[in-house]
């Protein structure tokens, strides 16, 4: 089969690596790609926000198959062209994005179909909000709606921090914010893959989104993870899987908008049960790059049996997967472009890439978060160990990474 992987982070070289492992994938195509999917397939120079150029492109060359990594693509409606084309497509159409490209949209839903959530209220002017804040008080949560790329949320500690936020999103014209109370727990991510209302759960990775160790410093869009998670036991899966992903799936098929593609769940273990604080319609990134290197069974079979409404069932090595991000110095507020990076081949495990270019001079940096390496071990404690020895090979006079990735699991 011919497969296209679209989109060029992390996320996308983790796919695009779980692809070239399927017994079915004869070739494999990355648009735009990255250097370290050029060393796995061939990266076309399409960009990931070109409907039109996808399509020719999945025409041109006969895709058999193509997986979206990016919600941005999703939201412009990729996965309609490609159906309109009779083109073979893993995600959903642009309706169905909606649950992660809307808060609003999301909330909704799952205020309907009582699936467990944090109480909101959406706000359209700064007045209402402001007012609305000091009568709830301190902590609380502001996410302007539509896609921020992890970075449109402020868990607010006080009412000073709560305005700011405020300020910042009613400086863009017509946005609108939900706001919400502060959940606190244990937050874990489960991806599922869904096709209507077949839902069959990936190993739940565990997520690290604040820049600074400790949970310390502003919202990114991911440091680091590890896999499996050992706190979430198969009982907490089983309550998740019934009280929130299985029933958000039947809901978007009740409310006319069915989903096909990844569905992530980023919830919270609380003392009131499993609460929802997002879904994705997508893979997770950085939690792509530790779940997909544990699964053994063929990932291409899996979409292909899904899609036919055939039953799935994923096998998964025990091996704990541990990932650690390098990021641009001054990552999330801005990043560095060109800085040299070496070393990356002397790492004895995975190295994604999730911003990076290749040039005359070798490899440099392109983007807020660059690299992230992974290693498997049989225990969380020794990958952590082997991951930050590997890390040490990688130069660069431009990035930093946490100290402290799956520490609260160990
Ligand atoms: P989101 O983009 O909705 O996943 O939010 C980013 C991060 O903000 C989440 O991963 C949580 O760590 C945090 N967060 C979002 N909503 C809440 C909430 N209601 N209570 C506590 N933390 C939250
Ligand atoms: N890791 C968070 C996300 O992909 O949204």
């Amino acid at each position: 089969m011919k497969i296209l992987v679209i989109g060029k982070g992390g996320r996308e070289h983790a796919l695009a690596y779980a692809c070239k492992r399927s017994a079915l994938c004869d070739e494999l195509i990355c648009a735009p790609g990255n250097p370290g999917m050029a060393k796995i397939g061939e990266c076309v120079d399409v960009k990931d926000n070109d409907v039109d150029g996808l399509v020719t492109l999945a025409k041109e060359r006969n895709v058999d198959l193509t997986i979206v990594g990016p919600e941005a693509t999703l939201a412009l409606g990729v996965v309609d062209a490609f159906k309109k084309e009779g083109l073979k497509i893993f995600g959903p159409d642009k309706k169905a994005t909606q649950v992660e490209s809307s808060k609003d949209f999301a909330k909704k839903i799952m205020a309907k179909y009582n699936i467990p959530t944090a109480a909101y209220k959406t706000f359209y002017d700064l007045d209402s909000a402001w007012t609305y804040v000091q009568e709830q008080g301190a902590p609380i949560v502001i996410k302007e709606d539509g896609l921020k790329a992890g970075k449109g949320v402020t868990v607010a500690s006080t009412l000073e921090q709560a305005k700011e936020a405020l300020n910042i999103a009613f400086a863009i014209e017509n946005n609108s914010v939900v706001i919400e109370e502060c959940l606190f727990g244990f937050e874990f991510s489960l991806i599922c893959l869904v096709h209507n209302e077949t839902v069959v759960p990936l190993e739940v990775a565990q997520d690290h989104k604040c820049v600074f160790d400790g949970d310390k410093g502003p919202n990114t869009g991911g440091m680091g993870s590890y896999s499996p998670v050992k706190k979430i036991t198969s009982e907490i899966i089983d309550e998740a899987m019934n009280e929130i992903m299985k029933p958000m799936a039947s809901a978007m098929v009740k409310e006319g908008v069915p989903f096909t593609g990844f569905l992530y769940g980023g919830l919270m273990l609380t003392e009131k049960g499993i609460k929802t604080i997002e879904f994705n319609a997508r893979f997770g990134d950085p939690e792509a790059e530790v779940i997909l290197p544990r699964l053994e069974s063929d990932f291409v079979q899996a979409i292909l049996d899904l899609m036919d409404n055939k039953p799935v069932e994923l096998k998964w090595t025990d091996k704990v997967s541990h990932g650690v991000v390098l990021a641009s110095t001054n990552y999330p507020a801005s990043s560095t472009k060109g800085s040299l990076i070496t070393g990356v081949d002397d790492v004895d495990g995975l190295v994604f890439h999730m911003g990076t270019k290749m040039t005359d001079e070798g490899l440099v940096t392109d983007g807020g978060r660059v690299l992230m390496v992974v290693t498997l071990e049989d225990d969380l404690q020794t990958a952590f160990d082997h991951t930050y020895k590997e890390l040490e090979k990688i130069q660069c006079k431009d990035l930093f990474h946490r100290n402290d990735i799956g520490k609260k699991d160990m």
